[in-house]
């Protein structure tokens, strides 16, 4: 049903955990599933110097969550916030249909990461 490189993203997750100097962190709920995806943002001069997640999901999850990580290391937050999930799923090589919505959740809690980041500063 995947293929190599989300199961290797599922695997070998990039980027779990939690950055150790916190900035922001997003965190989105599927409305499908109930599953969750965390994101801990380390911004430093608007670009995002660590990224790092814990999803609470499927593989598709887990691995978009672990790509999107490895896209997003030093953006800048303009550039962060145009990261969509189509192309995660873009780099992943490609989701089964029925599994693209748990892609929406690592792009979407980056978004809610800097959202917060931004309404604190
Ligand atoms: Fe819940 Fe994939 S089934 S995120």
């Amino acid at each position: 049903m995947y293929n190599e490189t989300v199961l290797d993203h599922f695997q070998n997750p990039r980027n779990v955990g939690e950055v150790e100097n916190l900035s922001a962190v997003g965190r989105v709920q599927s409305e499908d599933c109930g599953d969750t995806t965390f994101i801990y943002l380390d911004i430093e001069d608007d670009v995002i110097k660590d990224i790092k997640f814990k999803t609470f999901g499927c593989a598709a999850a887990i691995a978009s969550s672990s790509m999107l990580t490895e896209m997003a290391k030093g953006l800048t937050l303009e550039e962060a916030k145009k990261l969509t999930n189509e192309e995660v799923v873009d780099r992943l090589g490609g989701l089964p249909g029925f599994k693209i919505h748990c892609s929406v959740l690592a792009a979407d809690a980056l978004k809610a990461a800097i959202a917060e980041y931004e309404a604190k500063k």
